[in-house]
Parts: structure tokens; sequence; C-alpha cells
């Protein structure tokens, strides 16, 4: 008799386990600022009906990872019951234990996944230990909201450089200064604010020394309301900012930006904003490394074309060369607008000829 290879078979999940998946998004949610360099997780330990016997969300560095949390509440429920969690469990010590050995010894039946780690330690080897202690494993569930909520981690531990955020704020007819230099403030006190949330999601805050010359801006997150922040982001100038100005003590930084970004993501820097001004907007524009574009718009026309663009020097001659990007989210704040706009996916690269499988299996 021969045997007909098969198909893997496609996970499959029950409609609480997808439920469950969403409570453990909204809990990485709540520690998005708090846990950097390590990823925010979210996890929730759920019995067969759908009932949650324990939840848990990644604690700042050094603390409890989310898996670990949700199996400590859900305490002796947690034999036989399903762990939903959106990052694959950590296989190797760090400054924890790892957390696929507390997932075997409380005795789960099942483990759902929502996207595997890059991380190089652990790579598919946390899913496979988990297997090969007999526990059913299923990976993919929601993973596109997994992975955009955990877009800055899983880029800068596929590729060491962080996600860049190039943020703006301009006039409807796309002005970022005034021509005397000034820019404080186009947009109103709302929007503001939205950037101070962005500078805490981000470990790193960098501007160009013209908008140190200019504006002389601070850079540290300062929240309208709620707890003081855990640690404020590595301020970082490209070229030379005065001794004397206010964003000391900050990293000063120059040359190409792909070295810059090399430099910022050994630091550890997952998440870098970049907040102009209209030269270094440019550079990374220009260099294709901008992951997204947060651009804040006030109903306010300088109405003509002497004020500061958003990038300076030349842009696309021609329309067929526009760049285009995808429209993530637009929302007012406040009286202003806020757009946000990710690159276009990347056209895969065409094989060379010769490049293919060999024809003939060899
Ligand atoms: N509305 C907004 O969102 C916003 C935000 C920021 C700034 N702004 C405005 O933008 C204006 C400033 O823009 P800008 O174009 O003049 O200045 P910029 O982009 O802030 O800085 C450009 C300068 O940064 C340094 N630099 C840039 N790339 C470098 C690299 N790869 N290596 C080393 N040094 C590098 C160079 O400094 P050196 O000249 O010292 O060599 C360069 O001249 C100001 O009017 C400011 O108010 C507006």
């Amino acid at each position: 008799m021969t045997t007909v290879p098969t198909a893997p078979r496609a996970p499959t999940w029950t409609e609480a386990e997808r439920d469950a998946m969403g409570r453990a998004l909204q809990l990485a949610a709540g520690v998005r600022c708090r846990t950097s360099p390590n990823p925010w997780v979210g996890c929730a330990v759920v019995a067969p009906d759908g009932t949650v016997l324990g939840s848990g969300a990644t604690e700042p560095p050094g603390g409890t990872h989310a898996e670990v949390g949700a199996l400590r509440q859900a305490g002796e429920r947690a034999r036989g019951a399903t762990l939903v969690v959106t990052l694959e469990p950590c296989s190797h010590h760090g400054r924890t234990p790892p957390c696929t050995e507390a997932v075997v010894a409380a005795g789960v039946r099942r483990v759902v996944v929502g996207t595997l780690d890059p991380d190089p330690r652990v790579s598919g080897r946390g899913v496979a230990a988990l297997a090969a202690a007999g526990v059913d494993v299923a990976v993919g569930l929601r993973a596109e909201e997994v992975e955009e909520q955990l877009a800055p981690y899983l880029k800068h531990r596929s590729t060491g450089r962080p996600w860049v955020v190039l943020k703006l704020a301009a006039s409807l007819d796309g002005r970022i200064a005034a021509p005397d230099g000034s820019a404080a403030w186009i947009t109103g006190p709302e929007a503001r604010a939205d950037v101070h949330e962005l500078r805490a999601a981000s470990d790193a805050v960098l501007v160009g020394a013209g908008t140190v010359r200019a504006d002389d801006p601070r850079l540290t997150v300062r929240p309208a309301s709620g707890p003081e922040p855990l640690r404020q982001p590595l301020r970082v100038v490209l070229g030379a900012a005065d001794p004397g100005a206010r964003v000391q003590p900050a990293l000063s930084l120059g040359g190409e930006l792909p070295d810059v970004l090399d430099e910022l993501g050994r630091r550890q820097v997952l998440q870098v904003l970049v907040e102009g001004g209209a030269g270094v907007a440019r550079q990374f524009h220009a260099a294709g490394l901008v992951d997204r574009y947060v651009l804040y718009f006030a109903p306010a026309l300088f109405g003509g074309e002497d004020a500061v663009p958003m990038f300076a020097g030349p842009g696309a001659g021609t329309v067929a060369d526009l760049w285009r990007g995808r429209l993530v989210d637009v929302r007012r704040v406040g009286h202003d607008l806020r757009v946000e706009v990710a690159p276009p996916a990347r056209a895969p690269v065409p094989a060379e000829a010769g490049d293919g499988p060999d024809p003939e299996g060899a």
C-alpha cells in the first residue's frame, strides 16, 4: 500500500480561544510602554467552556512574564486547560526561567499562540519544546492583529534595527514651520498630548541639529494625565547639539542612516520616534526607512510657499513616481487631524535565472 503525503493540517480554533486572544491583546496593550526591550505580551488561561481561569501581561524587565502571571492566577485549575498567548513562549533562561517549563509543569493541555518569536534564542524552539512535552500547540490565531501590536519588537528581533515612526505636525498646506523658523505651536494641546503618548511608547526620540537650533526642544515624555512614565526615552540628535541645549543629555549620532539605526538597535531601541525637522524627515523618507508616518494636520494654512515644507529638498519629479502609502488610521484629535500611514508593501524580489529549485530535483 502506498501512503499519500498529506498537507499539514491548518490550525483551527474555538470561539472561546478567539475571545481569549482578544483578552490577551487587550492586556498586552495595557503594558505597551512598560516592558521594552522585552515584548509586551498578553496571556489568558481558559477552560474548555471559555471561562477565564487566569490572565497576565509582561511585567517590566526582570519581572514575571505574561504566561507565568496567568498560570499563577489559574493555580491548580490550569491542569488540562488551554493557554492562549500573543507571542510564542520563551524556552531559554534569561532574567527569568523559561516559560515553556512553567507551562508544562502546570499541566496545560493546549497552547494557542498568536505569532512565533523571531528572537534567535526562541525562534520556534518554544513551540517545539511544548510539542515535545506532549502539549497540543497551535500557532497563528489573530496573527495579523498580534503582529501589528508587536511590530517594533518583531522588527528589532528579526533585523536588529528599531521600528521607525516619523511624526510631523503640519498646517493643512503641508508646512511644519513659519519662514522665520517658528513652529510652536501649529497643532493644539490634544495633538501634543498624543505626541507624548508616542514618545512614551518609544525607546528613543530623534531630531536633527537644525531643530535643536530652531526650537530647543526637551523631547521628554510629559503625560497630560496619569502616572509618570517608568523611564524617559533616549534622546538622539543627528549632528551636534549645543552643550547648553535643553535636549541634553543627548546621544549625538551622524553619518549614514542605516548605520544610525544599527547603532540604536544595538542599544536595545525597539522603536525610534523621528520628530523632524524637514531635512531629517526627507532623509528617512527618501531612504525608505520609515515604518509608520504619524502626521498631524491643523486646520490652518500658511498660504504661501515660503514656510518650511514637511520634506526639505526635491521630491518625486513626476506623478508616476508619487510615493503612495496605505492609510492605517485617521482620527480627529482635538481640533486637528491625525493621519497614520504605512509604506506600501515591498514588491517581492524576482528570482534571478538559475535561482529556482533544480528541476531535476537533485
Ligand atoms: N512641526 C513639526 O513637526 C516640526 C518638527 C521638527 C522641526 N520642525 C521645524 O523644522 C525646522 C528645522 O528643520 P531643518 O531641516 O532645518 O533641520 P533638521 O532636519 O532638524 O536638521 C538638519 C540638520 O541635522 C544635521 N544632520 C541631519 N542628518 C545628519 C546626518 N545623517 N549626520 C549628521 N548630521 C545630520 C545637520 O546638522 P548641521 O547643519 O549641524 O550639520 C543638518 O543640517 C525648524 O524650523 C523647526 O521648527 C517642525
